[in-house]
């Protein structure tokens, strides 16, 4: 009997081995680009080049960002920026871990009310056009705060590349002849002169910007200060005062980015380091990980009834959380440790039932999440000597609030729609968000950007993000599973479909066109509601993955013109 059991467990061995062996062979073949030593994947092929080029210059990871960063300013003006901010997720090749925030602030002279009218209404588009939405610009002090300490090259070396590359210009690529075409009118409204950037441009002309290779030159020169207190900062604010900013010379003065402790958790046998508030990324990340860990999602399938359901239950429940609790943790104190405690998040899920959806009125705590801007971008490096960043930069919508400084060559940003313009109630995108995340001078914005890096074994694993406002988290937590639970290559990863929830509306956002039509109408009869129109294209994702032998392998999102580039 024992010897029929040996040679049964033996054919079942072979057989689940040749079941690996397949599920393997298939991720291999479905690869992104692989490399031995070093890549950059970013939304532009010119800023992978440029990041990768610094690297091969004897670079780290944080050269590179300073480089792929501004190469994005140059070629990809719709979120790539000098007018925003942005958050550093890093992991040293010792191991060491941490976080950055150069996410932009309120003006001194911000006020709660700011964007509502004597009848306490908020004005339509106050908050996200013009003069009053800009935020005070964190990118370029986040990048220097980043290099000055971990960097190994000087400034020059690290930005000439991106100067000559505004010099000699960039190709417009389809998608982009088209955004320019789509805000042409828009950007003549608000700025009152046609731009660089308009309506004649076609896929394959050519942009150069002079105005931003000379701002870049003084920054080489200067140095960061350049940018806050130099002569960059008199032309921003003589443009900016004179279109009715309240941003001040002590605004830019005072901007500092600041290093911050971010949020790690375990999942399985990964080890996640994610962002921290002013980001809601890393705890909401942190509370939906948490949630669905006991349930087998390898067993219920990649996008199968089973897994959507656990995955949007655990999502509504954190998304109730997310805008009643989080805000700028200089300005709030947040529960971080019960929010993401164990105990916490297990009662948060115990009433979950796979007969049917949970009433999102059934589930207390949180004021309704809205729709958040969707135009940010992210790029994930690993360099040569083991280092791994993942970063995230945005102007929040697209070219943030339409006003560009033609002096110097760039948008800013419209970040202050990310606060809650009147707690309680809908602004312009239907954003309801709590006390917690309205308007003070100084105060940071709440934030979905999720960069994201993942351990495995005590080693480097994965380097991930995403654009997509208040989908960017559940884009992050999906491709992690589809790797993780799923088997997929990177590129699988960042290449399948996306669905998300965020509690209220009451709905499941699904990609159009690419889950089953039965397989929707099963989630319909347990009382979901799906809508696969609010959201086209959820996240464009672009990560990096260390496979088993150690080489990395890029996904770069086909949903834009995302590209890895590495050696
Ligand atoms: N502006 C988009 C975000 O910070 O989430």
């Amino acid at each position: 009997m024992r010897h029929y059991l040996s040679i049964y467990l033996l054919i079942l061995f072979a057989f689940s081995c040749k079941e690996i062996k397949k599920e393997k062979t298939s991720s291999a073949n479905n690869r992104g680009l692989v490399t031995s030593n070093a890549m950059v994947v970013s939304a532009r092929e010119e800023a992978s080049k440029i990041g990768v080029e610094i690297l091969k210059k004897g670079g780290n990871a944080f050269d590179a960002m300073m480089a792929t960063e501004m190469a994005l300013a140059v070629t990809y003006p719709y979120a790539g920026n000098l007018g925003g901010g942005g958050f550093l997720i890093y992991r040293l090749a010792d191991g060491e871990v941490g976080a950055l925030d150069y996410r932009e602030k309120a003006p001194l002279a911000a006020t709660k009310d700011m964007f509502l009218d004597e009848d306490q209404n908020v004005i339509k588009g106050k908050s996200t056009q013009g003069a009053l939405a800009i935020g005070i610009p964190g990118t370029i002090a986040g990048i220097f705060k980043a290099q000055e300490r971990f960097g190994k090259l000087d400034i020059n070396s690290i930005l000439q590349p991106v100067v000559d590359l505004a010099k000699n210009g960039f190709t417009i690529t389809e998608s982009q002849a088209k955004r320019f075409k789509k805000y042409d009118s828009i950007f003549k409204v608000v700025n009152g002169n046609k731009l660089v950037f308009n309506n004649e441009l076609k896929s394959g002309d050519k942009i150069v910007n002079f105005a931003l290779a000379q701002t870049l030159e003084r920054i080489i020169a200067k140095g960061r200060d350049e940018f806050y207190k130099g002569e960059t900062s008199k032309l921003l604010l003589k443009h900016l005062q004179g279109i009715g900013s309240i941003i001040t010379a002590e605004d830019l003065a005072k901007y500092e980015a600041k290093w911050r402790k971010p949020i790690r958790f375990e999942y399985d046998d990964l080890v996640i380091t994610s962002m921290s508030p002013p980001s809601s990324g890393g705890i909401c990340l942190n509370q939906i990980m948490t949630m669905i860990e006991d349930f087998d999602l390898k067993d219920y399938g990649h996008n199968s009834l089973k897994t959507i359901q656990v995955l949007v239950e655990a999502e509504k429940r954190a998304y109730a959380d997310r805008s009643y609790y989080l805000g700028d943790p200089d300005f709030v104190d947040i529960p971080v440790k019960t929010l993401t405690s164990d105990v916490y998040l297990q009662n948060r899920i115990q009433d979950f039932s796979f007969k049917q959806a949970t009433a999102v009125d059934s589930l207390s705590h949180g004021e309704i999440v809205g729709y958040e801007s969707e135009e940010t971008t992210h790029y994930s490096i690993v360099d040569q000597f083991g280092n791994a960043i993942a970063v995230t930069t945005t102007l929040n919508g697209a070219y943030g609030s339409k006003v560009y400084v033609e002096e110097l060559g760039f948008f800013m940003n419209n970040e202050m729609d990310d606060f809650s313009s009147k707690p309680g109630e809908p602004n312009y995108y239907g954003l309801i968000g709590a006390e917690a995340n309205s308007i003070a001078p100084e105060k940071r914005m709440l934030s979905s950007m999720t960069p994201t890096i993942v351990e495995k074994d005590g080693e480097l694993y994965m380097t991930l993000g995403t654009p997509g406002g208040s989908t960017i988290i559940t884009s992050v937590l999906q491709t992690i599973l589809n790797v993780h639970e799923f088997d997929m290559s990177m590129q699988q990863a960042v290449n399948s479909p996306r669905f998300h929830n965020q509690w209220l509306p009451d709905e499941i956002r699904m990609e159009p066109n690419s889950f089953d039509v039965s397989l929707k109408q099963q989630l319909e009869e347990k009382g979901y509601i799906i809508n696969e129109k609010r959201t086209p294209v959820i996240g464009k994702v672009d990560g990096i993955l260390i496979l088993e032998n150690g080489q990395l392998e890029g996904g770069a999102d086909k949903r834009g013109d995302d590209t890895a580039v590495g050696f």
